[in-house]
């Protein structure tokens, strides 16, 4: 088999890469590990920044996300038995954030790519990049207990935190940088209405929580836990007692509902550079970590694929690499950019267990001041909705 650009991994990063490619007429071929019902059910981010709504819409691929996705000009932050909100759209010139599951994102692109004759193949596992450091690497994966081998003249490395590409780089041509944070997010999904129209970042003394949602009759409610704990230690009364102490408030109450999803993720950075190995280029969470305050990741791995669409269709369109060349180092300013502001966030809103009293009232402190301080609410707005530039 042959192709121009093998994608490794139907995640958002490798869907929305194939879908930039054929835009400028490179053709490509997405190998994903796992069958199509898996990967359009995993249940993991669910908010876009402006830029990556943007981009869907150029793509033709936001009939549904306009119709279904939610708008949110504002965030919540609740702390000391207060709430505060800040009005996103009003510091950032109109731009905003739309709530709309990953899930969803991803079932649209698939459907989009196949109806356009692109080429997925689902249930093929990468086993090993070859040769990437020459004019045609290989992927080899298996399908149906099969090996083969996919030629192309790129491989774009799009496999996620536990995918194989990142392997092909030899550690000595690596610099890792690496952050665990003493927390975890004890994530669900519960059919009941939300509770809130705008998401709720709740500190808390107990811990952190936060009230999103996916749809008007879905909520999807996260809180600190520790990263070791065990999902069958946390019984849905455990859950929502909780969740009803940490975004207590006067005259405000939290609904409740059956519980259909639940998983532990606990908050990690993690960053490899350079994110490119020879014709072997990374993106997404092959590449890069977030923790997930602030909802980056999805949006991160969508920023990466935008710039190596534009170094490839260069490369086809007139043999330049400079673009190629300067992939790493471009997407890297943005990377690190991000990462400290999902470290950052990160810190403002969690308890860990070294904090005392003294540390209670920093928190409380930086909350009050990001409330009370135009300069500061814009700073936090600026990034969620996501830079322009970084
Ligand atoms: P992925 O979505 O991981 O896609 C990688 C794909 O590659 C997968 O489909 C995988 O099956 C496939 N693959 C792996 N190995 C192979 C192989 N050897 N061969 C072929 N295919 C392979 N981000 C947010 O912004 N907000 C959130 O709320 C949020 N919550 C999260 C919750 C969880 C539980 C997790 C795990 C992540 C969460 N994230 C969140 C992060 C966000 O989902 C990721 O940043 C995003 O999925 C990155 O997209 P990607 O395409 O790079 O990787
Ligand atoms: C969601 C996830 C996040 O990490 C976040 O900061 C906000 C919302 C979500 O899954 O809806």
């Amino acid at each position: 088999m042959r192709t121009q650009v093998a994608i490794v991994g139907a995640g958002p990063a490798g869907l929305v890469l194939a879908h930039l490619l054929a835009r400028t007429g490179i053709e490509s071929v997405v190998i994903e590990s796992r069958d199509r019902d898996y990967v359009e059910r995993r249940i993991r981010a669910g908010v876009l920044e402006q830029g990556t709504v943007d981009l869907l819409h150029e793509l033709g691929l936001d009939e549904r996300l306009r119709r279904e996705g939610m708008v949110h000009r504002g965030i919540e932050l609740r702390f000391d038995g207060e709430r505060h909100r800040i009005p996103l759209s009003d510091l950032t010139g109109g731009r905003a954030i739309t709530v709309y599951g990953q899930q969803e994102v991803v079932k649209d692109l698939i459907k989009a790519r196949l109806e356009a004759g692109g080429q997925i193949l689902f249930e093929a596992e990468a086993a090993s990049v070859e040769q990437p450091v020459s004019d045609r690497p290989v992927v080899r994966f298996r399908q149906s207990g099969e090996l083969y081998d996919l030629e192309c003249d790129f491989v774009a490395g799009c496999d996620g935190s536990h995918g194989v590409c990142l392997g092909a780089i030899p550690a000595n041509s690596l610099t890792v940088y690496q952050k665990d944070y003493p927390v975890a997010w004890l994530g669900i999904l519960a059919e009941v209405a939300p509770s809130t129209e705008e998401l709720i970042y709740a500190y808390h003394e107990r811990g952190f929580a936060l009230h999103s949602m996916r749809t008007p009759h879905l909520s999807r409610l996260y809180l600190q836990c520790r990263p070791d704990e065990r999902l069958e230690d946390w019984s849905d009364r455990r859950i929502w007692d909780e969740l009803q102490r940490r975004f207590a408030l006067e005259g405000w109450s939290l609904a409740e509902g059956p519980i259909i999803d639940r998983s532990i993720t606990p908050m990690r950075s993690v960053i490899h550079e350079p994110m490119q190995y020879g014709r072997l280029l990374l993106a997404g969470d092959a590449a890069h970590i977030v923790p997930a305050t602030g909802a980056k990741g999805l949006n991160l791995a969508v920023s990466d694929v935008r710039v190596l669409a534009d170094a490839l269709a260069e490369w086809y369109r007139t043999g330049d690499d400079s673009l190629l060349d300067a992939y790493s180092q471009t997407c890297l300013r943005r990377v690190w950019r991000v990462e400290h502001f999902s470290w950052w966030m990160t810190s403002l809103v969690h308890r860990f267990d070294e904090d005392g009293p003294f540390e209670h009232q920093l928190h409380l402190a930086h909350l009050r001041y990001l409330c009370g301080s135009t300069a500061a609410s814009t700073s936090l707005a600026e990034n969620y909705v996501g830079l322009e530039t970084a």
